[in-house]
C-alpha cells in the first residue's frame, strides 16, 4: 500500500514537535499542520484528512474537545491522541470519545508510524464493509434473511439497532415465518462474534427436562441425575441464548426463567449456589404470549422482561413481493444441492406460487421449491413438478377433497365422477365448490383448500357462478 496519497494532520501547541513530526512523516504521508482548534478545523474544512493525529495539551485547549467536535463531522478522520506516558484514563477516555488509538509521548516515530498506517488501513476495510453491507441489505435483506418488501423493513432496522444491546428480544410470528434465523442474525450481529448460541427448543421437553437443560443439575439432583450436568444458560455465559417456542414453558420453569434473566443468576437442579451468568436472551414464539398472559397461562412479569423489544414477523402472504427473490434463492440453494444446472420457473407456476396464501410461510416456500427441483429433469419448473395444493385444477382435487373431508356428517363426494351421466366439467366444478362450501360453513378459505386451490381461484370461480358480486 502507498501511502503518500493519504492526509495525516498534526495538531500540537508546541512549535517543535510540528516541525519534527513534518520532518519524519512527511516522506511517507501528505502532512498538515495546526496549532490549535481553529486552525485544525480550518484544514479539516478544506483538505480531506486520513487521520488527525493530535496532542492532548493545546495550549489553553483540549485535544479530546477537538476528538469530539472532529468526529461529529461528516466523513470524520481517524482520530489518535498524543499523550504523556503514564496517563492511561486520558488514554481509555479518548477511546471512549471514538478515538482510534493513542502513543505515548515522548513519541517513538517507528512506531507512530506503524499506528498512522494500521489506522488507514482499518479506515479502508470498514469503509467497504459498510459499503458492501448496505448494498447487499437493499437487494437481499440482511444476514440471510432475504426479503426487500415495505413489511421487512422495520425488521431490519430493529435487528440493527438491538444487536449490539444486551436487550432480551422477543421475535413473535406465525410458523415458518423466519424467527430463527432473525434470532441466529441478532447474535451475528451483536459484536460479540467469538461469544456463542445457544438454542432450546422448549417445545421438545418435559417440565423437569427443559428446567436441567436449562439451569443444569448435580448429581442426584433427581433420579437419573448421574453426572453433574451444566445447563444452557452457563454454557452460553458472554453470549446468546435463544429460547425457542417460549410459550410452551410451564408457570413453574417461568419462574426460574424470570430470575435468571433478571437477576443474572441461576442455580443447578439439586444446589443452592447461585451461578453469575451473563447471557443475552432471544426468545420466539408462535404463540399471541398477550393473549397467554390474559388467560393466566404465562407470567406477566416474564412477559414483560421477554418484551423488551419485539419483533413481529410478517406473514408471507403480506410481503408477496419478496417471493421473487426468495425463489431465486431457494432455486439456487436446491439445485447446487441437487448438483443441477440452475432452473427456473415457468410463468404458470409463477403465478400459482403468487396466487397461493402461504399458511406455512417461507418454510413452505421453500419446501415447495425443494420439491419442483427434484421432480423436473429439465431446465424448467412447471406445474406438473409442484404439490399438487398449488394446482389449480379442481378435477384433480376432487380426489384430495375426497381422501382429506373425512370427519363431518355431510356426505362424501360421488366416487365416480362419470357415474351420474354428468360429463360436463363446469357443473362437475360447480358442484364439488358448493359440497366444499357446505362442509366448511361457508368459509371460503378453508373451502379453497379443501378443493386444492387458492383464494383467489375460489373468489374468481365464485364470480363466475354468480355466487359473489364484483
Ligand atoms: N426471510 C427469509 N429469507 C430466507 N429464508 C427464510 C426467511 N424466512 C424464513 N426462511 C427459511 O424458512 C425456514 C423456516 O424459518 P425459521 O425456522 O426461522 O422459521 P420460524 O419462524 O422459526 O418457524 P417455526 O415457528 O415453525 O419454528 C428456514 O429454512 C429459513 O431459512
Ligand atoms: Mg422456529
Amino acid at each position: 500500500m502507498n501511502f503518500t496519497e493519504h492526509t495525516v494532520l498534526v495538531v500540537d501547541d508546541e512549535k517543535n514537535t510540528r516541525d519534527g513530526l513534518r520532518l519524519s512523516l512527511e516522506d511517507e504521508f501528505d502532512v498538515y499542520v495546526a496549532a490549535n482548534i481553529s486552525e485544525a478545523e480550518e484544514v479539516l474544512k478544506n483538505e480531506s484528512v486520513d487521520v488527525m493525529l493530535t496532542d492532548l495539551r493545546l495550549g489553553g485547549e483540549n485535544g479530546l474537545d477537538l476528538i469530539t467536535r472532529t468526529l461529529a463531522r461528516p466523513k470524520p478522520p481517524v482520530c489518535i491522541l498524543m499523550t504523556a506516558y503514564g496517563s492511561v484514563d486520558v488514554a481509555v477516555e479518548a477511546m471512549k470519545k471514538g478515538a482510534y488509538d493513542y502513543v505515548g509521548k515522548p513519541l517513538n516515530i517507528d512506531e507512530l508510524e506503524i499506528v498512522i498506517k494500521r489506522a488507514i488501513r482499518g479506515r479502508q476495510v470498514e469503509e467497504e464493509n459498510v459499503a458492501l453491507k448496505a448494498q447487499v441489505t437493499e437487494r437481499y435483506g440482511l444476514e440471510n434473511i432475504i426479503g426487500r418488501s415495505a413489511a421487512m423493513q422495520p425488521i431490519f432496522e430493529t435487528i440493527r439497532q438491538v444487536a449490539p444491546t444486551r436487550a432480551t428480544v422477543l421475535i413473535e410470528g406465525e410458523s415458518g415465518t423466519g424467527k430463527e434465523l432473525v434470532g441466529r442474525a441478532i447474535h451475528h450481529l451483536s459484536g460479540r462474534p467469538k461469544s456463542k448460541l445457544v438454542t432450546v427448543h422448549c417445545a421438545a421437553l418435559s417440565e423437569q427436562l427443559l428446567e436441567s437443560e436449562l439451569f443444569g443439575h448435580e448429581r442426584g439432583a433427581f433420579t437419573g441425575a448421574l453426572e453433574r450436568r451444566i445447563g444452557r444458560f452457563e454454557e452460553a455465559d458472554g453470549g446468546t441464548l435463544f429460547l425457542d417456542e417460549i410459550g410452551e414453558i410451564d408457570l413453574n420453569t417461568q419462574v426460574k426463567l424470570l430470575r435468571a434473566i433478571g437477576e443474572r443468576t441461576i442455580e443447578r437442579l439439586g444446589s443452592n449456589k447461585p451461578i453469575k451468568v451473563d447471557v443475552r436472551v432471544v426468545a420466539a414464539t408462535n404463540k399471541d404470549l398477550g393473549e397467554m398472559v390474559r388467560e393466566g397461562t404465562f407470567r406477566d412479569d416474564l412477559f414483560f422482561r421477554l418484551n423488551v423489544v419485539s419483533l413481529l414477523m410478517p406473514p408471507l402472504r403480506q410481503r408477496k413481493e419478496d417471493i421473487l427473490l426468495l425463489v431465486d434463492a431457494f432455486l439456487k440453494e436446491f439445485t447446487e444441492e441437487n448438483g443441477k444446472p440452475l432452473m427456473e420457473l415457468t410463468s404458470e407456476a409463477m403465478q400459482a406460487l403468487f396466487d397461493y396464501d402461504w399458511p406455512g410461510n417461507v418454510r413452505e416456500l421453500r419446501t415447495v421449491i425443494e420439491h419442483g427441483v427434484v421432480m423436473s429433469n429439465t431446465q424448467k419448473i412447471g406445474m406438473r413438478h409442484l404439490p399438487p395444493f398449488l394446482k389449480d385444477d379442481s378435477l384433480l382435487s376432487f380426489r384430495e377433497a375426497g381422501k382429506r373431508g373425512g370427519g363431518s356428517s355431510a356426505p362424501a363426494p360421488a366416487v365416480d365422477p362419470f357415474a351420474g351421466g354428468d360429463l360436463n366439467l363446469a357443473r362437475m366444478e360447480e358442484k364439488m365448490i358448493r359440497l366444499a362450501l357446505e362442509r366448511t360453513g361457508e368459509n371460503r378459505t378453508e373451502a379453497a383448500r379443501l378443493l386444492g386451490i387458492s383464494r383467489r381461484t375460489m373468489q374468481r370461480k365464485l364470480k363466475e357462478m354468480g355466487l359473489v358480486e364484483g
